[in-house]
C-alpha cells in the first residue's frame, strides 16, 4: 500500500524494549528487537504520516523521514510518549515495556563479597503507559493501539487485556522461545474494541504493520 491515506496525520509509535538499570553497568531487559515498531514507523511514513518513533534500545538504523526519540527506561518512554502524543492522531505502543523496575539504583557498580550471600533484587511497578494514554486521551478521536504477547489462551487473554487497557485495537501474538522476538516475521490477530477480529497470517512484519494502519485509518474517518 502506498496510498497516502495517513497524509496530514501525526502518528506516534513506540518500539524496542526498555532497560531498567540496577547499577551503571547492569539492567533488567527483554528480547524485543524493535523490528515490528520500526516496520510500523516505515509503513506509516510511506502512507504519508508525520511519524514520531520513540525507540527504546533498538540497534536498528533510524528510518528515513521519521523523527526518532531514543529512550532507555519505561519512565523515560512514558515521558516521551506523553509529550509526542499531545497532538497525535494515533499512538501505537509496540514497545516491550518492563512491568517492573528495580526499587533501588546503585550509583556504583554492585560488588560481590566473598563471604556474603547475594542481596535479593526488590522490584517496583512501572507506570502502564498504554492504559494511561487510553484513559486520558489528549484528543477524543485519537486511535490507540496496543500489543500483547501471550503464550496461552491467546484470544481470551487478548480480549481481557483490550478491555483492561482501554485501547481501540490490540495486536495479539503468540510468543514462544524462538517465535516473534527478533524474527523478521510475525503472525497475529488484531482485536478491536468494537468487537472486530482481524487475523493476519504468518508473514513479514511490514504486512502486519500495513494491516494495523488500515484498521487505524478506518477508525480515523
Ligand atoms: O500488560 P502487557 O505488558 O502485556 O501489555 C502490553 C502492551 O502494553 C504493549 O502495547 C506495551 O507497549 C504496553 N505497556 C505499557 N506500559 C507498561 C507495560 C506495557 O504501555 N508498563
Amino acid at each position: 500500500v502506498t496510498e497516502p491515506d495517513l497524509k496530514g496525520r501525526h502518528v506516534v509509535v513506540s518500539a524496542g524494549g526498555t532497560r531498567e538499570p540496577l547499577d551503571p553497568v547492569r539492567f533488567l531487559g527483554n528480547r524485543s528487537s524493535g523490528k515490528q515498531g520500526y516496520a510500523l514507523a516505515r509503513t506509516a511514513a510511506a502512507r504519508g504520516a508525520r511519524v514520531t518513533l520513540i525507540a527504546a534500545n533498538s540497534a536498528l538504523p533510524d528510518p528515513a523521514g521519521v523523527d526518532v526519540v531514543p529512550v532507555g527506561t519505561a519512565v523515560q518512554l512514558r515521558e516521551a510518549v506523553l509529550k509526542a502524543s499531545a497532538d497525535a492522531d494515533a499512538v501505537v505502543m509496540a514497545a516491550a515495556v518492563a512491568d517492573f523496575r528495580p526499587a533501588v539504583y546503585a550509583a556504583g557498580k554492585i560488588k560481590k563479597k566473598d563471604d556474603q550471600e547475594p542481596e535479593p533484587i526488590t522490584l517496583v511497578r512501572n507506570p502502564d503507559i498504554l492504559a494511561e494514554i487510553s484513559a486520558g486521551r489528549s484528543r477524543p478521536e485519537q486511535v490507540i493501539v496496543g500489543f500483547a504477547a501471550e503464550t496461552d489462551d491467546v484470544l481470551a487473554n487478548g480480549r481481557a487485556k483490550l478491555k483492561r487497557k482501554g485501547c481501540d485495537l490490540l495486536v495479539v501474538n503468540e510468543v514462544g522461545e524462538s517465535r516473534t522476538f527478533g524474527s523478521e516475521e510475525n503472525e497475529a490477530v488484531v482485536l478491536g474494541a468494537d468487537g472486530s477480529e482481524t487475523a493476519v497470517p504468518h508473514g513479514p512484519k511490514e504486512a502486519l504493520a500495513e494491516t494495523v494502519w488500515g484498521l487505524v485509518v478506518e477508525r480515523l474517518r
